[in-house]
């Protein structure tokens, strides 16, 4: 796989309505945090990891290069087949030069971790999106691993790691509805001699706790008050390789999902698209709206539960989304917002504080989003208030997509179903999560390429 994957030239693309309605069935590529955390996990644990169904988006290979750096041998055998021949927990070399982690919040928050708690020195930057993301978040709690961070004002990237190879172990409870800080502390834990405690108030994808597992540590979960978990890790575990089987991301799933909702008799499915239950929030509100979603074929591939889902357009109502959903679908939220706008009466999204600090202040850029597609939306506090049209938007307007893909595919799905053509100014993002994303919508008579 090239490895220079300097983020491409500008790709703006103008959206029409299909002439006909989009049907098919597709396969969408591998979920983006269970890729992230193959290669990462892979590459401490001792002997070689067999890795199907890999994403081989920008972000992904940003964390492929990251540890090549830091002493992992990692060969890309065939599409989204990759081996990860590990370098066990004490044998991480220190990089020779500045790792570069693109566009992925994921990969230097979670990286930020495994860097505190060695006995090594590196440098993380990333493109101009990530440069202005708070990594405050995770270098607060990583502080009493004993390591030394020296990061920009506000706590930003370019950050330099001077790690310790006797951290104690952390206990933490998440001022932060956030996976990547939940992870990045359990991560310093794995070198740490003791247990590592993290608590949550409310419940985040549990990918790294199970993933730790399946490689080998010994991880305990126990349900926290309303919705929150305690996480404790054994430290010290010995990591050993294991096969990994990466589902369907359904992140991704929503973006043709959503689509085929949307544009008028349509009738799609997406094959083998995970189902952890802390990732399925955004279903479970377009069942709230009334969309036909029908989940098939359900199974378990590589521990995790995956099934196939088929979307079959027509009518939508609003939805009142509790705050608490948020961290089950934090990434669907602008998707959610375009088929909002499609459905009779408000939606309302509660508790989006933040969406402010993703790869762009996405809840502004949602609500120009959807204004650009002449659609009346509000944000009230943390809320965002999206108020329906019942039908085809006006669309006709240019969406700006700030470094952000999730925005450039809410904004294609969004001109698919409007009155008038949507532009979209840059789709080149598109990359970091889902390569091939036009070209998938074609298969399925999106008409985009044209
Ligand atoms: C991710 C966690 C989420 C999500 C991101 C991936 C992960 O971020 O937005 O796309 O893989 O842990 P936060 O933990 O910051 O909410």
């Amino acid at each position: 796989m090239k490895t220079d994957h300097v983020q491409s030239s500008v790709r703006a693309l103008t959206v029409h309505a299909p002439r006909a309605p989009l049907s098919g069935s597709l396969q969408v590529p591998g979920d983006k945090s269970i890729s992230h955390r193959s290669l990462m996990f892979a590459a401490l644990a001792r002997g070689t990891t067999h890795i199907t169904g890999l994403l081989e988006g920008e972000d992904v290979l940003r964390t492929a290069d990251a540890m090549r750096a830091l002493g992992a041998e990692i060969t890309r055998t065939g599409t989204g087949n990759w081996t990860v021949r590990g370098c066990g927990l004490d044998g991480l070399h220190e990089p020779a030069d500045v790792l570069d982690m693109g566009n992925s919040g994921t990969a230097a928050r979670l990286l930020s971790g495994i860097l505190a708690s060695h006995g090594l020195t590196a440098v993380m930057t990333g493109d101009a999106s990530l440069r202005s993301r708070p990594m405050k978040r995770v270098m607060d709690p990583l502080a009493a691993t004993g390591a030394v961070f020296l990061s920009r004002q506000g706590g930003r990237l370019p950050l330099a790691i001077q790690g310790n190879a006797n951290p104690p172990p952390l206990s933490y409870r998440l001022p932060v509805a956030s996976a990547q800080v939940k992870s990045a502390v359990l991560l310093a834990g794995l070198n740490a001699v003791g247990v590592t405690r993290v608590e949550e108030p409310v419940a985040t994808r549990d990918h790294t706790e199970n993933m730790l597992r399946h490689f080998g540590a010994t991880v305990s979960v126990e349900p926290m008050g309303a919705g929150g978990r305690v996480i404790t890790l054994q430290g010290r575990p010995e990591l050993v390789a294991r096969d990994i089987v990466v589902p369907g991301d359904p992140s991704s799933a929503a973006f043709i999902l959503a689509a085929a909702l949307l544009v008028p008799g349509s009738k799609v499915s997406v094959r083998g698209v995970g189902l952890n239950p802390l990732r399925t929030g955004l279903f479970t509100s377009l069942r709230e709206m009334g969309a036909e979603l029908v989940i098939s074929n359900e199974r378990v591939e590589g521990g995790e539960p995956v099934g196939d889902i088929t979307a079959t357009a027509g009518a939508l109502h609003g939805v009142d989304v509790p705050a608490t959903r948020a961290p089950s679908m934090i990434d669907e939220y602008p998707i959610l917002a375009v088929v909002a706008a499609h459905a009779t009466g408000q939606s309302r999204f509660r508790g989006l504080e933040e969406l402010r600090v993703k790869e762009s202040d996405r809840l502004s850029a949602t609500v120009a989003m959807l204004e650009a597609g002449g659609v009346w939306v509000e944000v009230v506090g943390d809320d965002m208030i999206v108020h329906g049209t019942g039908g085809a938007i006006p669309g006709g307007g240019m969406v700006q997509t700030r470094m952000d893909h999730r925005l450039a595919m809410s904004a294609v799905v969004m001109g698919l179903a409007a009155g008038q053509p949507v532009r979209v100014d840059d789709t080149a993002f598109i990359d970091t999560s889902f390569p091939g994303f036009i070209t998938l919508m074609d298969s399925i008579g999106a008409g985009l390429a044209a």
